[in-house]
């Protein structure tokens, strides 16, 4: 059902920026390309430069050249051109947001319903807030103004709810729009579907059939040009907290009343709070880190390229020791009666043998051990690159003999024809037309925080040297510390589950 988007302003800070070039402009042309914008909707791009209009719109073609290589429609091209503004913002002009309001309070040229899609520096997202405030500019006694939060929302609890505090001094909550860009993609949408669309699935979804879950996101990129910030960060931080333990929510959370934002946030909500906190002193039964170190990777076409570790990465810009991960993996239980003893393992990692993003369901054994040999059922939801549903089953191998094998039901979720659409594309039209469901709730960031800041404070006191990893290869074994049963293994995205590796 398309939604009907009211004539506004999406007033767009960091857009010189790397999320902006690759991801913002062409998910905005894409949107009008495909009729949905708002016949009346202006893009204020702000930046720190002094910039022409004239400029800014040769480099959004540049952007666009560079995504779209194999050409655009002309005429959408000129629609999507004029509606681009800019307008420079130095932060050593006290006046700036001033001369915002006034370039902005011209009607004729920018509806004034006004979303700020925030993509800076986290800590600008509290000062820009206070600033717009300051200018009348969040202002809804005439038309909505939404601001969106850019990841991280805080680096922990204390610096959520201190962000919190200073942007609620400004804003009501319904004007706030925390992103977690995964909430986007379809494929994690198709989660709550697959649950609650199908009968079959959904009595079977607790712990009297299932074994156990595992949610990995394995990426084969680096730390690339971001080696401060990642190790800043680290992959628990990075991944875990926002991306990972949203996934986790959508999987085992309880079924929503209906499929309003309210109802669908309470339940992720209720879940995250429901999970045990990592005990502490055990934590190595718990969580497992590691840095990846020289190795091999794969690239594009089946090709392998010599690639650097990240301590030799981070050498490289004169840190000389850290204690980072690069690969994390967590067993987490949820204490409610449908999950009761399930372990969920959590894991990412960069410099894998393969990119893959899935959630690898254990079930199991089923009640009569027919034939020796006999393989747990799997069910796989893949999230990437393929996104796809992937059931394993045992079944006779015809014959003379009764022995049985694992066969692979692979459904595609994507068919020819379908539409690909872009996270932030979809992020960015529920944006407009107001739509929170996919974007977070503070309870959420908070419990997200809540639940990982422990582990990165006792990972962060223990400087002994971090576990290695060759780049190019699958998961450390001695990852396999935090499996509950000896019979558990690592998936990945292509084996069935009957070869163990
Ligand atoms: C980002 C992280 O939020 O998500 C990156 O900062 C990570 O380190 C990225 O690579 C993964 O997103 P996607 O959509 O490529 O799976």
């Amino acid at each position: 059902m398309v939604k009907k988007i009211d004539p506004c302003t999406l007033v767009l800070f960091g857009a010189s920026g790397n999320l902006s070039r690759v991801k913002l402009m062409p998910g905005l042309f894409r949107l009008d390309a495909a009729g949905r914008l708002p016949e009346h909707m202006a893009i204020l791009s702000v930046g720190r430069g002094e910039v022409t209009r004239e400029a800014w719109q040769a480099d959004i073609k540049k952007m666009l050249d560079t995504k779209f290589k194999d050409g655009y429609d002309k005429a959408v091209f000129d629609r999507f051109i004029a509606r681009n503004y800019y307008h420079a913002n130095p932060p050593s002009d006290a006046d700036a947001f001033r001369k915002m309001k006034a370039t902005l309070s011209n009607e004729q040229v920018f509806p004034q319903n006004l979303a700020y899609f925030l993509s800076v520096r986290p800590t600008d997202f509290a000062p820009i807030v206070e600033q717009l405030s300051g200018a009348g500019l969040l202002d809804e006694s005439q038309y909505w103004r939404r601001v969106l939060i850019e990841k991280p929302f805080g680096t922990n609890l204390p610096s959520a709810q201190a962000l919190q505090a200073s942007i609620t001094k400004h804003l009501k909550e319904s004007q706030i729009y925390r992103i977690d860009h995964y909430l986007g993609k379809s494929a994690l949408q198709n989660i709550m579907l697959t649950r609650f669309a199908n009968t079959m699935f959904e009595p079977l979804w607790n712990n009297q059939y299932i074994d156990h879950v595992q949610i990995t996101n394995n990426e084969i990129l680096g730390v690339g040009d971001r080696t401060e910030f990642y190790n800043n960060t680290g992959a628990l931080r990075d991944m875990v907290q926002s991306h990972l333990l949203q996934t986790l929510a959508l999987v085992a959370m309880e079924k929503p009343q209906d499929l309003s934002p309210e109802s669908i946030r309470a339940e992720k909500i209720k879940l995250l709070q429901a999970i045990r906190p990592l005990p502490i002193k055990d934590l190595a039964k718990h969580a497992f880190r590691a840095q990846y170190s020289a190795g091999r990777v794969c690239v594009g076409d089946g090709h392998g390229e010599n690639v650097a570790g990240y301590l030799d990465e981070l050498a490289k810009e004169g840190v000389s020791a850290s204690v980072t991960e690069t690969y994390a993996a967590l067993k987490l239980f949820i204490d409610n009666p449908r999950w009761q003893g399930v372990p969920f393992y959590v894991r990412t990692a960069k410099r894998m043998h393969e990119g893959n993003t899935a959630i690898s369901i254990r079930f199991k054994k089923a009640p009569m051990q027919l034939v020796e040999g006999q393989h747990q059922n799997w069910l796989t939801l893949n999230i990437q690159p393929r996104e796809c549903i992937k059931m394993e089953i045992e079944s006779k191998i015809p014959g003379l003999d009764i022995a049985t094998r694992t066969l692979s039901i692979d459904a595609p979720q994507r068919q020819t024809g379908d539409e690909s659409i872009d996270s932030y594309e979809s992020l960015l039209l529920n944006l407009m037309e107001g739509d929170p469901s996919l974007y977070l709730h503070i309870s959420e960031v908070e419990a997200q925080w809540r639940l990982i800041d422990p582990i990165v404070k006792a990972w962060a006191e223990d400087q002994s040297a971090v576990h290695q990893y060759p780049a190019g290869s699958r998961d450390p074994e001695q990852s396999g510390i935090i499996f509950e049963s000896t019979d558990q293994f690592w998936r990945y995205s292509i084996e069935l589950g009957g070869d163990k590796h």
